[in-house]
Order: C-alpha cells, then structure tokens, then sequence
C-alpha cells in the first residue's frame, strides 16, 4: 500500500477521522439509540463515527470482526480501523500486577509476560496494548502504583524495555505480536498528595533525571506509540504541552511513532483552565503534536474550521495522519483488516495449561517474605488455621485484569487442600469480632495460624487514591487475637501498593503476596510449604507512616543530614519518627540464608576510559537452595549538581544450590557516572566516588573510588 497516495485521495473529513478513537460501542449498537445517549454527548454523528481511525478497547475476536466489516462495508477508501487496549498484565490469563513483577527483580519475566498478553490479545484482534505504564512513583498513595515497576528509574526502565520487546517481538506484522504504547507522558505518577489525576510540579532536572527515563527507555526499545497523561507538566497539560511533545520527544529522542491522548484528556484542558473551548483545545493539540484524540471529539469537530480559517495548516495534520498510516500499515492491515482476530486460536490459547505454567513461574518470584521467625515454611503435619478475608477470595487478578475471568482462580484454602495441608478451621472474617467463642476454641488447638488479609483488588489502580494505608477493615484484629492467644502466625498479605505494617508486624510471619493472577493462590500455597523459596525484593520502600511518604532509598543528604547515634537538634529529621523505611528498597528473606564476603574492586581509580571490577563473595549458608539479588549503588560524592546518597546501578538475580558459594562480578565505566542535566543531556565529573553492594538498598558494603582522566597518567 502506498500510503502517500493514498493520503492523497483522502478528503479533510476523512484524515481528521483518523484522528479519533473511539469505543467499540459505537459501532454495534442500535445506532438510533446511541445518537441519542454517548453518540450525541460527544457530539458526532454517523458519518464521523465511521471516518474514525481507531478503536479502544475490544473485548474478543468475534466483536473485532464484527466492527471492522461494519466500518469497512461504509469506508469510501477502505482504510482499516486499527484496535488497541489495555492489555496491562496478561489478557485473560492474568499475570502478577506488574509491581510485584518488578518485585522478582527478574527483567525476563516481564518479557514473558507481555509475550503471552500479545500472543492472548492478538488472537482476539487488537493490535497495540496501552502498556507499559513507565510512571514512576514514591508516593503508595496513588493508586496507580500498582501498574509501575516501583520507585526507581533504573530498575523501572529495564523492566519497561522487557515489556516493550516481549510486546512487540521485534515484527508487529506477525500475528501474535502487538505494539506498545507506552504512558503516561510525562510524570503522571508525581501527582502531589498521590492523588490520582492531581496537579504535577517537578523540576525539569528531576524531569528529566527521574521520571523520563521510562518512557525513554520504551521508545529506545522501539514502542510505537506513546500516550500522554493527564495532569500539567510546567503548567501546561501534557496533552498538549509541546515542550514534551515536540522539543523531547521529537528534536531530543527522535520519536517517529504516534501519540494519543489519555481518555478524554484532550477536552479536559477546558478543566485544566487552559483552552476556552472544544475548538481551542483541538487548536492546542494539533499544534502541540498530538497525533490521536482518544474518547472525546474536539478534533473532529472543530479541525476542518480551524483548516478553514487558516488557523491550522493542513501538513500539521497531514503529518499526524501519515504517521497513523504508517503504524496500520506496519500493522499489516491493509493486507489483512482482520490481523490477529482468530476466535479458534483465541479459544486454544487463553487460560491453556501452557499459559497458566508460565504464569506459575512467574508468581513464584514475586512474593517478598518481609519477615520470618521460624514458622515458614509451615511443617509438614502442622495442624493449621486458616482465617482472613482471603481465605476463600479468588480475587487475586488485581486491578487492569478486565478480560481475566476470577472464578477460574483457585482460593487459598483450595490451592493449600491441594497441597495436601488442609486447614483444619477456615474462617472468611474480616476482624476477631466475627469469630465466635466455638470457633476460638477450635483455633486454639492448631500449631500455626494463617491470615490472608489485605486491600480489594479495586482498591488499588486508577482513580484509587488513598490516605489511610493501614491494614483496612480492622483486619489488623486477627494478628492480635492469635497474639493473645498464644499462637504462632503467619500473615498473607494481597496488595497493589504498599501498605503501613505497624500494626501486623506482631506475626511470626509476613509474606507480600500482592496480586500474583490466575496462579495466585498455587504459588503462595507452594511458598508457604516450601516447595518455592521466596525470592522477591522490595522496589518501593515501605514507610512507617503516612506522613513519612514520599520515603525512597534514593534521597538527597541535604546540609543537615541526620547521622545514626549521634544527639543533634537542627537536622534534617521528625521528631517522632525515624527517617528510614520500615522496610526498605530491595529487601525481600529467602528460607536460604545468604553471607556477603568482603568486597573488592579492581582499584580505587578508575581512568575514563577503562571499567572497574567489583566483586563479592556471596554464599548460600543453608541447605535450602534458592535465589539472591545482589544489588550494586553508587554515589557520586562530589558535583556541581547535587546527586543523592546512592542510586542503583546493576543487580543480579543469581541462584544458589545449598552450601554454595559464587564470585560475583560487576563492571562500571564512565556511562554508570553519568549525569544528567535538566535539558536532558549527559555529562560526568572527575572526582570521588563510592561503590556499594549488599542484599538491599541499607545491608550494603562500601568501598571509595576516583574517577580520573586518561591524561593524568
Ligand atoms: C485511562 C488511563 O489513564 C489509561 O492508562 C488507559 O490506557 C486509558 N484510560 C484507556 O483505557
């Protein structure tokens, strides 16, 4: 297909359609009754609807094919329609919520992940995902922390990368592959108080230091799409805010592909106070770079009278449609309008024992065990209770999960009945006050108590903003009980964020279970019994309070940095609480106990142009074999631009059989010294530098180092 001739043929109604994404149900319904109801509340009528170019959000093949024969049978030209969704983690066999995936510290799993989801959502005709969500964040608050790789840039883009790659597999023309939009650009995961869609402020060092790289790193990958987000950047939203759209994405990265606002979002400007109307909201878009108006009808309605006016030049538009073109082409849509769509192999692949196996493994490196005093793993034979709200729940999908279908999960009490550790008592209560005098008696005889407790599903994600982050419900009540009555506990805990644990921190035991998918309860029933050693860490620090937030590993010493041991009024501190994470970045036990040798590096200068060696002994001390992540920091000490106290620059994910010991080995050079400014460009020091490696971001050994020119030899 040429689709520069065609551009050519098209009229200016028919390019502004391409420009319009719209839901499915616009196209199905009895149409006489939608232009009454949404149809006529965004303002379009039939023949805008089928000139649109995208569709958002279909639910299966059958409805895909459905659609684009309808628009096609009306289409004067015979341009596809192209679908997307959000395909967040997994299709309908649902994967761990991507911020327990970050949890394994284990980049390929993302990339199965996203593997699967694009084999999953190609066979029912969509063709890019809105994912990765590359939005960091330090604030548990918003609800959509649950989506992100956690709280660091570094961790969070290798994990972005993975996505972006499984996703699209190098060739989205290939049925079982999908392309990626990555969002929400830029720094939506900033919103002050962690309120969802709030006002965002950062600085463009902070900008560009923090928050970009994500979104850098899926578009390094080749993502073809990038969504924008809602909320201001520098003032201006960023759904047309051209110093994002235009000056980084285009001048500074080279962007060729599409972008497309979040729903609705291009009209929200009006909210924002930025644009008076529909009209100059379509004028600030297109001028901005905005190529796709998702759900709402400004460029539709008002670009042609803007063309008209001379007020917006028509290679503007040309120039956002060519790259639509472009992407349904690559898509391989002119030759086959109905790519991927295939309700046969839809039907083989989802929920297929090969899919729900990878899932399995996948949930098996995202639990963090926070702590242990000697119940886990539950003893063969141990007479056991089971209580909490999750207890019977098979609401394990986490939120985004729209396709997975939760009635196919397992419960814990059916996964661990499974395993052959039947709990004598289950009890589906929420606090001690429900469990009657009997039941107490009952409980008193077992050896172990299991409490699976934690947040809704839908208490995290979108729009889930919270400022309590205590164990809901009174939940809490159940470790006190086993507490009172002398009993040993282990908690399982079901979350999308981190949650204040002051209160649970009683129990023997505590496994952060998240929301591990349709596998959930297998795994957890499997780490609890010993049959998988736990193996997650912590990519978001967990604070003590709420008021502690944001609390993040890689903070800034300040002038007045606090210093452990020492009585000193005027520095940087609270007075009733300490300034460290209860739990902090990269923690995570494991039932295998692993020893930290001294730790060398090759020499203490490192010349410009050479690498340095770091290196550690590490040794599984126990006869479980099993995993440790060894995490490498650095901090520059000195700079023009002050640089926070350490920042991870390497990991590995490294498993030990029993009583075994292994050489680790890191290599630094000049790229891991690098700073970047606040135009985005990357520049280093001379100077004094510190290397640091340990079994978390605070368990760490460090060892100085400068870093000097080749020609001071
Ligand atoms: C709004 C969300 O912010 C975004 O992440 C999602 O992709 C769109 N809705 C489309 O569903």
């Amino acid at each position: 297909m040429d689709i520069n001739k065609l551009l050519h043929k098209m009229t200016i109604e028919e390019k502004v359609g391409q420009l319009m994404q719209l839901a499915p149900f616009f196209f199905i319904k009895d149409l006489e009754i939608e232009v009454a109801g949404n149809v006529s509340d965004i303002g379009i009528n039939q023949k805008k609807i089928f000139q649109s170019g995208s569709v958002l959000g279909i639910r299966n093949a059958k409805e895909m094919i459905e659609v684009q024969k309808r628009y096609l049978s009306k289409s004067r030209l015979q341009i596809p329609l192209i679908f997307m969704a959000d395909i967040i983690h997994g299709y309908e066999t649902i994967f761990p919520v991507p911020l327990a995936i970050s949890s394994s510290w284990n980049p390929r799993l993302a990339y199965q992940m996203a593997r699967v989801s694009a084999q999953e959502a190609s066979s029912a005709g969509i063709h890019v995902t809105f994912s990765p969500m590359a939005d960091l964040s330090r604030d548990p608050r918003w609800g959509r922390v649950v989506e992100g790789f956690g709280e660091d840039s570094y961790l969070s883009s290798i994990f972005v990368k993975q996505m972006v790659q499984g996703y699209q597999n190098n060739d989205i023309s290939k049925p079982g592959n999908v392309a990626s939009c990555v969002k929400h650009f830029a720094a939506y995961g900033a919103v002050e108080a962690g309120r969802d869609y709030n006002t965002v402020d950062v600085s463009r060092l902070f900008l560009h230091q923090y928050h970009l790289t994500g979104y850098k790193a899926a578009i390094d990958a080749g993502a073809k799409m990038i969504m924008t987000a809602f909320n201001l950047v520098d003032g201006v939203p960023s759904t047309v805010n051209s110093y994002l759209l235009r000056d980084v994405l285009r001048d500074q990265w080279k962007f060729k592909g599409v972008t497309i606002s979040d729903y609705d979002s291009l009209h929200q400007i009006i909210e924002h106070g930025c644009a008076e109307d529909n009209k100059e909201a379509a004028l600030l878009g297109i001028e901005a770079g905005l190529d796709i108006e998702m759900a709402s009808s400004c460029y539709v309605n008002y670009l042609k009278e803007l063309i008209d006016e001379g007020q917006v030049g028509i290679k503007l538009i040309d120039e956002a449609v060519m790259r639509i073109l472009e992407l349904k082409k690559e898509v391989g849509l002119f030759e086959n309008p109905f790519k991927g769509a295939n309700p046969k192999l839809e039907k083989k692949l989802i929920h297929s024992k090969e899919h729900l196996s990878i899932v399995k493994d996948v949930a098996d490196e995202c639990s963090v065990l926070l702590k242990n005093k000697n119940v886990l793993p539950i003893k063969k034979g141990s007479k056991i209770a089971l209580i909490g709200p999750y207890a019977q729940s098979r609401s394990t999908n986490g939120s985004w999960s729209w396709h997975g279908k939760r009635d196919l999960n397992s419960t814990l009490e059916e996964a661990l009945n499974k395993q052959g550790t039947k709990p004598i008592i289950t009890l589906n209560v929420e606090s001690r006050a429900e469990i009657s005098a009997q039941d107490k008696e009952i409980i008193k005889t077992v050896d172990i108590v299991v409490i699976a407790i934690g947040e809704d599903a839908y208490e995290s994600g979108e729009a889930r903003s919270k400022t309590d982050l205590s164990i809901p419900r009174k939940q809490a009540t159940l470790v006190q009980l086993t507490k009172e009555l002398g009993l040993k506990s282990i908690v399982v805990l079901y979350s999308g964020r981190p949650l204040i644990l002051d209160h649970i921190l009683e129990a023997d035991a505590l496994l952060y279970a998240w929301f591990l998918g349709s596998q959930a309860n297998e795994s957890i029933s499997e780490v609890l019994i010993g049959k998988v050693n736990p193996s997650g860490k912590l990519t978001m620090s967990f604070p003590r309070n709420v008021g502690q937030i944001p609390v993040y590993y890689n903070y800034f010493n300040t002038g007045r940095p606090k210093r452990e041991g020492i009585q000193n009024e005027f520095v940087s501190y609270y007075l009733d609480v300490s300034n460290t994470p209860l739990f902090p970045f990269g923690y995570g036990l494991s039932y295998a106990s692993f020893k930290y040798g001294d730790l060398n590096i090759s020499s203490t200068e490192l010349y410009s142009n050479e690498e340095l060696t770091v290196t550690v002994e590490v040794t599984n001390q126990s006869d479980i074999p099993g995993f440790e992540i060894i995490q490498l920091y650095l901090r520059d000490y000195v700079s023009k631009v002050a640089k926070p106290i350490k920042e991870l620059k390497r990991f590995q994910k490294v498993w030990f059989e029993r009583r075994t010991s292994k050489i680790i080995e890191f290599k630094i050079s000049l790229k891991d010294l690098m700073i970047i400014d606040a135009t985005g460009n990357k520049y280093y020091e001379y100077g004094k530098f510190a290397v640091m490696v340990g079994s978390n971001s605070e368990e760490i050994q460090s060892k100085d180092f400068r870093l000097i020119k080749e020609s001071e030899l």
